[in-house]
């Protein structure tokens, strides 16, 4: 089974974002074929900073290595090695109704933010269509906002279906329902714009900080303290199987602690959890020739697979050879 999916380098990532969505996307590997795509064609819609593109580019390859895609389950890529994608987009957005991206709610709202949409942003799932299609994905993992997307692409590849036969695989959008949605230090949905993360690849100091901005009852230190409700426990409990969760539950029960300690907890359960991917982080940041060679053999897989994929349809649409 092939699963696709592609990332925008957001820069920095939050628990909330590993446990929503990086976990689940990393099993994957494990029971699938997985293709993993760094999308930095469609990341030039908004950013315009060229040092800082390719900064991301290689960023997000060196983050998801770090965090666990691995190279010898996956094929990764950066998506502008793989031309044939935007050959594949000029073909689709012939058989793409101008309503269907008119009707696109991310197009919509960066309109209603009174963001000014140059073309690129407006076909801009012209071009994710391309991505799903041109390698033959069957399952796409994405967040709820990227749904719409995938039924777009349903739409053209049926479009294009009907007209030429069944040449494209009609691609399902996958999102994790039974994931909880991550505390932030204030108790609310834990998001980088209301500044109230903790971060996956933060210095010592700053996790320090985030953690010591996590708002709590004020009790005394005797007294035993409510633990379904605490914000230090709702995060703690992420990283914990049920027996840790328990000698938790117990240490609240208690008393004796403050929220001070299961601050302390918390910092160091996210050190660990984290400890190999940070040190496989360092590694990449110092070995970035390994990186490239990863992205030049993923990018050989994909382009074998998009070279086979967009001579049937050059030949389906009537491209002279
Ligand atoms: P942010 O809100 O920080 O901007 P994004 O919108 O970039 O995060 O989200 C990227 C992915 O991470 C999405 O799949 C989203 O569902 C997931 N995600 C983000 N925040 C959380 C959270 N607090 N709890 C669970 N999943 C989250
Ligand atoms: N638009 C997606 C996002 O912002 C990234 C993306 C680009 C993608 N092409 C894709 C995701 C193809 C899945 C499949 O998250």
């Amino acid at each position: 089974m092939r699963v696709l999916t592609g990332i925008q380098s957001s820069g920095t990532l939050h628990i909330g974002n590993y446990f929503g969505a990086i976990k689940q996307m990393i099993e994957y590997q494990d029971n699938s074929d997985l293709f993993i795509f760094i999308a930095d064609y469609h990341a030039l819609t908004s950013l315009k900073d060229p040092a800082l593109l390719k900064q991301n580019t290689i960023d997000a390859a060196i983050t998801y290595l770090s965090l666990g895609i691995d190279p010898q389950k996956s094929t990764m890529w950066v998506q502008s090695d793989v031309k044939e994608v935007l050959e594949l987009y000029w073909i689709l957005s012939a058989y793409t109704p101008m309503g269907l991206l008119e009707r696109a709610h991310s197009y919509k709202d960066k309109l209603a933010k009174g963001i000014s949409a140059n073309h690129a942003l407006f076909s801009y799932p012209v071009l994710m269509a391309a991505d799903i299609l041109l390698y033959d994905s069957q399952i796409v993992p994405v967040g709820k906002d990227q749904i719409q997307h995938v039924e777009i692409t349903r739409d053209i590849a049926m479009k294009f279906n009907l007209q030429h036969g069944e040449l494209f695989i009609l691609p399902e959008f996958k999102t994790e329902e039974n994931i909880q949605s991550v505390p932030g230090t204030d108790g609310a949905k834990m998001s980088k714009s209301y500044g109230n993360t903790i971060d996956i690849f933060t210095t010592e100091k700053e996790l320090k900080k985030q953690i010591g901005k996590i708002v709590t009852e004020s009790v005394s230190l005797e007294e035993p303290k409510e633990y379904e409700s605490c914000n230090v426990y709702n995060i703690c409990k992420l990283f914990l199987n049920e027996d840790e969760q328990k000698k938790l539950q117990e240490r609240y029960k208690r008393g004796g602690e403050g929220h001070g300690h299961f601050k302390l907890y918390l910092g160091e359960i996210i050190r660990e959890h984290f400890k190999e991917a940070r040190e496989k982080r360092e590694y990449y940041i110092n070995h970035q020739d390994e990186v490239m060679e990863i992205l030049d053999e993923g990018a050989n897989k994909a382009r074998k697979i998009a070279a086979e994929k967009i001579k049937q349809i050059r030949d389906a649409v009537g491209i002279y050879r």
